[in-house]
């Protein structure tokens, strides 16, 4: 188990069965939970079956998907905790993508006041962001992560073993947070990062490129531990993201994954970095043509434009004073606290629907 960021607690783990045994000698079987989705269930579980404190008893399988992130299965987390005899003492190991890390972080972080909790993502998406900087939570009334509080796991486990069971779709979707850390940070590793052929990806070469963006996200969250600041550039890509993302789930019956919104909304908020803070247009272009051929193209026309607004204009991201983004006047360097006027946001949506890169 090597220590890829300390300040979230993050390891790399080449052997998770023997790492995660490891990390609970100092607990009993009473004391340990674990706590799973479907999708998990199915294909992660097995690789960590056979630790003596991981009983059935104590193993808690929730509904897949971001719509049971809700009080509904914190009640029945916090219930099972309860009914079991969970005490002060006790861990609970979070098994899956961002919805259980979520949700699983917040009810641990709240059951008699806060116990321990670990984290084991399963996903890109999940390793490189939701499970790590202590964001925990669940939606309310639509809302995404409307009710949480800040609380670091005691341990993220992150092992290359999770990441060979998913398909295309959500190592592209987990890969666009990855963009995200190159493009507010590393520069450099951005040209790797573009070498991965998502349709025979080399597994070793990408844990590598895994453990960077945790060190990027690391970064950012040991300045700025309650996104008061600098935090704010992970969000780089996430204005028009969550609205293109909630537009997305409105709209189809097979939404966007979080991630492929993030990349459609990297796009235009690079589009308004050229427009605001001057980022140079080739740079851009070939970040555009490289996400274009990638993740394809957002589906929206122009009559889409007023819905867009108001989606972002409802974003929690924004204090009031209009809508907030993380723009970058080079590839690399970060402007935070930026308003985009409607009609600046207008003119984006309009170049992204006219863009033929
Ligand atoms: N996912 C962005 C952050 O943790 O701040």
């Amino acid at each position: 188990m090597r220590t890829v960021a300390a300040n979230c607690n993050v390891y790399a783990s080449d052997n998770i069965k023997a790492d995660l045994a490891e990390l609970l000698e100092k607990y009993t079987s009473k004391q340990v939970f674990l706590l799973t989705d479907e999708g998990s269930q199915k294909y992660c579980l097995k690789l960590i079956e056979g630790i003596s404190q991981i009983t059935p008893e104590h193993t808690l399988v929730i509904r897949q998907g971001d719509d049971f992130k809700n009080a509904e299965a914190a009640i029945s987390i916090w219930e099972f905790l309860s009914a079991n005899g969970a005490t002060r003492k006790s861990v609970l190991i979070n098994l899956g993508g961002g919805m259980p890390c979520d949700l699983g972080g917040f009810c641990a972080s709240t059951f008699k006041r806060g116990i321990d909790f670990i984290n084991i993502p399963t996903t890109i998406l999940a390793q490189v962001d939701a499970s790590l900087g202590g964001k925990t939570g669940m939606n309310l009334g639509g809302l995404k992560n409307e009710i949480g509080v800040f609380s670091i796991a005691k341990a993220v486990l992150v092992s290359g073993e999770f990441i060979r069971t998913l398909d295309k779709e959500n190592l592209l979707s987990g890969y666009a947070e990855m963009l995200k850390h190159a493009l507010i940070r590393d520069a450099q590793s951005l040209n790797e990062l573009m070498t991965i052929d998502f349709n025979n990806p080399d597994y070793d070469k990408l844990s590598r490129l895994i453990c960077d963006s945790i060190a990027v996200k690391n970064y950012f969250v040991t300045e700025d531990p309650k996104e008061q600041s600098v935090r704010k550039a992970l969000n780089f890509g996430h204005t028009f993201g969550h609205a293109f993302e909630t537009f997305s789930m409105r709209h189809n019956d097979h939404p966007i994954l979080h991630g492929k919104a993030v990349a459609f909304g990297m796009v235009c908020e690079l589009m308004l970095s050229e427009k605001k803070c001057g980022l140079n247009h080739d740079d851009a272009k070939r970040i555009y043509e490289y996400i274009n051929s990638q993740y394809g193209k957002m589906e929206f026309a122009e009559s889409d434009f007023a819905e867009l607004l108001e989606l972002m204009t409802h974003d929690k991201k924004n204090d009031g004073n209009g809508i907030n983004f993380t723009l970058l006047p080079t590839i690399g360097e970060i402007s935070i606290n930026n308003i985009g006027t409607k009609e600046e946001i207008s003119q984006v949506l309009d170049s992204y629907l006219k863009m033929n890169a």
